[in-house]
């Protein structure tokens, strides 16, 4: 099975690998995925400075969903330079994504401009979703915005292949208006979608949410958001496919769910929840799960099943 992907010049050699997200934070936690099947390295979201996590309880889970409110712990954007060439002098042949998340124009520069003079970071990934900063916007819930800060960065003069991470959107209005906004730039791949955001789960016996930090609201991922996930990657695979990658961020417990992904229109798959479950064993296990069943209905290459959806 040929499972090997790229975004613009840079080469995956498996389309699966690690969501920013857990267990990717220290240089340790990144040398680990490096060394393990996942085909890239994401780098766990950071921000100009270090910050602390969020107070705990902040992730709960169980078998059917999770809610977390982790509130973008890092260790800021110059570790991650330090980190990224460390990978890079052991693993050369893996992508290195860098994530970069923080909520003023000013900022987003900063970090871009460092990750993409870096010589050891192969991918910018631009982080527009993260709902768990108290008085912090879900930035591509708010359309003008968007569309001012991608001329900006684009003003840049970017070479790197980058993406921006997107809020699931439940309205294919809303899909349709990002993508148009997406349309104008050479954006080269979108990842969605980030948790649910913003939600509330309550434990009737204490009388109180189940995490803690931001009046308890959390972003939750779980079965009942692999279909708002699959929605996202259809719609705005029909609207970008010509020029802009999908890499899926989902609910993943099997191979099966990777298919389903691909056949909806995605190209790559990043794993989150079940890479923090199961640790980097995971990427072999998916790998080949999905191997099996792709290969047993038939195909060899994964170009065969992205966006091969049949219509009823
Ligand atoms: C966190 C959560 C997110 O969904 C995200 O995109 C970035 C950071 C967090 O809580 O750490």
């Amino acid at each position: 099975m040929h499972i090997s992907q790229t975004l613009k010049t840079v080469e995956f050699p498996s389309f699966i690998f690690n969501a920013s997200g857990p267990r990717c934070t220290t240089q340790g936690e990144l040398l680990k995925i490096a060394g393990s099947s996942a085909g890239g390295i994401t780098m766990k979201s950071c921000s100009p400075e270090a910050r602390q996590w969020n107070p705990e309880p902040r992730y709960i889970e169980v078998d059917m969903w999770s809610i977390n409110s982790m509130g973008l712990p890092n260790h800021g954007y110059k570790k991650y330079l330090e980190y990224a060439a460390e990978i890079k002098k052991q693993f050369p042949n893996k992508p290195i994504i860098a994530s970069i998340v923080w909520f003023c124009p000013e900022d987003f520069f900063l970090l871009i401009k460092a990750f993409q003079e870096d010589k050891n970071v192969d991918v910018l990934e631009v982080n527009l979703s993260c709902p768990n900063v108290v008085g912090k916007p879900q930035i591509a819930y708010d359309f003008e915005t968007t569309d001012e800060l991608l001329q900006q960065i684009f003003a840049l003069g970017i070479t790197k292949p980058i993406g921006f991470k997107l809020p699931p959107y439940f309205d294919p209005v809303h899909t349709e208006m990002m993508a148009n906004i997406l349309k104008k730039y050479p954006v080269d791949f979108i990842t969605c979608i980030n948790s649910v955001g913003n939600t509330l789960i309550i434990d009737p016996e204490t009388e109180q949410p189940l995490i803690a930090p931001k009046w308890g609201l959390g972003g939750l991922w779980g079965d009942y958001v692999k279909p708002v996930a699959l929605a996202n990657v259809r719609m705005f695979y029909k609207m970008i496919w010509d020029k802009t990658k999908i890499i899926w961020c989902g609910w993943i417990k099997n191979g099966i769910d990777v298919f389903e992904h691909l056949l909806a229109g995605a190209s790559l798959v990043q794993l989150g929840t079940v890479f923090g479950k199961e640790d980097t064993d995971c990427f072999e296990r998916i790998e080949s799960e999905f191997i099996e069943y792709a290969s047993s209905k038939g195909y060899s290459d994964i170009s065969e099943i992205i966006w091969n959806l049949k219509e009823l």
